[in-house]
Parts: structure tokens; C-alpha cells; sequence
């Protein structure tokens, strides 16, 4: 039996939705934890491309079943879609797909809230991905969220809705003179989606414990990253959810003695879509390249990321606060054409060096970075499945990223195909 948490370690988009993929093979059930479609988790296999927002990345291995915890947000109607979406990819989620019923709603009047105030926000808004993804954990943490299972009951839902609309109608139209709701026009798509997703939503906090009392493999899947959660990220730049390994546990039921292994992953360099602090971004030419080498470009948004040298000190951090017990390595192949490549192994503030990652954004926009730069190894990784068969120069690159974090390497990622993969044996 093992349950291992899979986490983002960086600000997300580190190829979570591919590492899913290539363990789920192994695993029984898989579990997304936290977020909502603001996740764009890509997959490629059998020469197609699949990107995946809500559905866990497991649901295309026959063997392995697919929750949606409780700690996700979830938009009915991007959900209905998706699904429909990998019925045209051969996959019937009946029997293989469950929803939380206590899993939050997001409806049409978070997002026009998640637009309105990035709008009002002018150059300081966070950049966030419209999906209303921060006004539903709102509207949840003040115990006025509809859950997915008042989509079940018509007269639950209107009593709620109708509570709910009183101050979402009032910060619509008092603080951003936005168009406001009524339950009358939300109510009967609501039960329609509520109709046609009955069948899969359930307790799933109940089919987890069976699940881990049967000794059976459990993956816990996050989305975006360690430096995105909303305690222990680059805060106000970040997401509303909590995407580190104690989030795991609170979104999805599993205890946290249950947990045997919390695997981090990190691109071999560093990206970041959104505004906040990046303390090695690169806002030049070799960005420019990395971008369009490593098509870094929002699997949900199409935004450009902004690219830059791996950062070792936030990757400590992010080991640390996850209790990281593996890590994976994606994109090396990206830094291919390199001459030399660069990780940031400490901060100088105020002109003293330091490897503690800072908490408050001001700080971390003000350190000056400190970089080990290594030789580039400029020769084609792209597909290669051995460690042995990596290049002298890339080999050393992992080794030192290893040794500095104290976190094994257990995947190194060479491609976005499933069989682009070298998998480290113990
Ligand atoms: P929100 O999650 O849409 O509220 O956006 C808050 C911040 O998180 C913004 O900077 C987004 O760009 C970022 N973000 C949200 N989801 C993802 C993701 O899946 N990958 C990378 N960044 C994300």
C-alpha cells in the first residue's frame, strides 16, 4: 500500500498532470485535492495532446478510479464538458469518475466577482485566471458555498442560493456596478447539471478510508504549487486553496499518518504565469528562448509564463514546508541548447547571503540572487528513458540539485510523451 501526495513544488505547471499519468499504471484510486479549473494538467500519449482541469489526470488507465476530493472548487459546467471531452477520447467516466458531494460550487456569479475585482484592481491585480476560483473558496470559508450536493435538491439549493445572492448581489453592485443574479435564472441549469452528475457524486471521504483500508495505492493529485498556497506562498500572489501536502490531507479525508510519500516536482528551471515576486526571472532573450523551447504558454489561459533560472532556495522551502520525500525533475531537455545553466543556491539581502526563502513579498522582490552556474551539456536529451544515458554535464545538473535539496530524484522528465521518462530506481 502507499499514499503518496504529489505536489507542485515551484508556482505550478511543472508537468503534474504527466507524472499522474505515468503512475497511475500503479495506483487505484487517484484523488485531485484542492483548485478547479484554474489547473490546465496536459498529457500526451499515442502522438494526441489532453489537457485535463478538474478530471484527474488517472482517468486514462482503466484500472484506476478518479475522485474529485472535497477540498476542490468545481465549476458544474466546465466539469459536464470535460467529461464529454474524454468520451470523444474513448473513456467512459461512469463507474471510474467520483465527485465529493461536499465539494464546493462554483457558479457564474464567482466569476464575474473574480473579474470585477481583478478589474478594480488596475496594476495591482494578481493576475488571477478568471475562474472564479478565489470568490467560492470565499463564499465556502464563510458558510455561504453551495456544495455539490444541493445541486440534488431543489429546495436546499433555492434556500441557499437565496441566502447567498443577498451579499453577492451587494458587492456586485455596490462595489463594481456589476450585473447582479437572481436564483430564478441560476436554478434550473444548476439542477440540470445536478441531474445529468448525480450519478457520480458520493461520499468519498468513505470510498478513501476503504480504499486505505484495503492496503490499496492511493495518489493524491494537486494542482498549481507549493509557492502559490495561500499560507505559505508569495501571499497576495497566490491561489486561494491550499496546494502543499497538509492541504492534501484536509481536501481529500486521508489522514495524514496515512501518507507515505510526498513527491515534489520541479521543471529543471522555473516559470511563473501571473503577477508577484520571481526572484530569478529572466526578462530577456534566453527567456524569450526557454519560453519557446519549453512551450511555456497556460495550459487554461494561453498567457506566456514568465521563465527564469531554477531557484534552489524557494525549491528548499517548498521541500521543507511539504515534507518532501522525492522529488521529479521535468523539462530537462528544455536547457538542451544552453551553453552553461544556472540554479540560484542562495538570497543576498542587505548584503548578506542567505538560503531562508522570505515571507513577505517585499523582501523577496529585493533579494539579489546568487547563482552556481554549471556547463550546458548542448546535446539532444529529448526521449532519453536511462540516467546513465544523460549527458556527463546534465548528470552533474541533477546530482547537485539532489544533494543541495537532500531529496532523491526519482523521475526525470525528457519530453512531454508518457514514454519520454527515465524512471530512478531505488
Ligand atoms: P487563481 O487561482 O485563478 O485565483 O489565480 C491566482 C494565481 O495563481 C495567479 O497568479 C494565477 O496565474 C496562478 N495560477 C492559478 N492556477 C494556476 C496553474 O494551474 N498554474 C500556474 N499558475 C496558476
Amino acid at each position: 500500500m502507499s499514499v503518496r501526495i504529489l505536489i507542485g513544488a515551484q508556482w505550478g505547471d511543472e508537468g503534474k498532470g504527466k507524472i499522474v499519468d505515468i503512475l497511475a499504471p500503479k495506483t487505484d484510486l487517484v484523488v485531485r485535492y484542492q483548485g478547479g479549473a484554474n489547473a490546465g494538467h496536459t498529457l500526451k500519449f499515442n502522438g494526441k495532446t489532453f489537457v485535463l482541469h478538474l478530471i484527474p489526470s488517472g482517468i486514462f488507465h482503466d484500472g484506476c478510479q478518479c475522485v474529485i476530493g472535497n477540498g476542490v472548487v468545481i465549476d458544474p459546467f466546465t466539469l459536464l464538458q470535460e467529461m464529454d471531452a474524454v468520451r470523444g477520447m474513448g473513456v467512459e467516466p461512469a463507474g471510474r469518475l467520483f465527485i465529493a458531494e461536499t465539494a464546493h460550487v462554483i457558479l457564474p456569479y464567482h466569476k464575474a466577482l473574480d473579474k470585477a475585482n481583478e478589474s478594480s484592481k488596475g496594476e495591482g491585480k494578481i493576475g488571477t485566471t478568471g475562474r472564479g476560483i478565489g470568490p467560492a473558496y470565499v463564499s465556502k470559508t464563510s458558510r455561504r458555498g453551495i456544495r455539490m450536493r444541493d445541486l440534488l435538491d431543489a429546495g436546499s439549493l433555492r434556500e441557499k442560493l437565496d441566502e447567498a445572492l443577498i451579499e453577492v448581489n451587494l458587492h456586485l453592485s455596490s462595489l463594481y456596478d456589476a450585473p447582479t443574479f437572481t436564483a430564478d435564472e441560476l436554478i434550473p441549469d444548476l439542477l440540470e447539471a445536478g441531474r445529468q452528475l448525480a450519478p457520480y457524486i458520493r461520499n468519498t471521504s468513505d470510498m478513501v478510508h476503504d480504499a486505505i483500508d484495503l492496503g490499496q495505492s492511493i495518489l493524491l493529485e494537486g494542482a498549481q504549487g507549493a509557492l502559490l498556497d495561500v499560507d505559505h506562498g508569495t501571499y497576495p500572489y497566490v491561489t486561494s486553496s491550499s496546494p502543499t501536502s497538509g492541504g492534501a490531507c484536509t481536501g481529500s479525508g486521508v489522514p495524514p499518518l496515512a501518507v507515505t510519500h510526498v513527491m515534489g516536482i520541479s521543471k529543471a528551471y522555473c516559470t511563473r504565469v501571473g503577477n508577484g515576486p520571481f526572484p530569478t526571472e529572466l526578462d530577456n532573450e534566453l527567456g524569450e528562448q526557454i519560453r519557446k523551447t519549453g512551450h511555456e504558454f497556460g495550459a487554461t489561459t494561453g498567457r506566456p509564463r514568465r521563465t527564469g533560472w531554477l531557484d534552489l532556495v524557494a525549491l528548499r522551502y517548498a521541500a521543507r514546508v511539504n515534507g518532501m520525500s522525492e522529488l521529479v525533475v521535468t523539462k530537462l531537455d528544455v536547457l538542451d541548447a544552453l551553453d552553461e545553466v544556472r540554479a540560484c543556491t542562495a538570497y543576498r539581502v542587505n548584503g548578506v547571503e542567505t538560503k531562508v526563502f522570505p515571507l513577505g513579498c517585499e523582501t523577496l522582490e529585493a533579494v539579489e540572487p546568487v547563482y552556481t552556474t554549471f556547463p550546458g551539456w548542448k546535446t539532444n536529451t529529448i526521449g532519453i528513458t536511462s540516467f546513465d544515458a544523460l549527458p556527463t554535464e546534465a548528470k552533474t545538473y541533477l546530482d547537485f540539485i539532489e544533494s543541495y535539496l537532500k531529496v532523491p530524484i526519482k523521475i526525470v522528465s525528457t519530453g512531454p510523451d508518457r514514454t519520454e521518462t527515465i524512471l530512478i530506481e531505488e
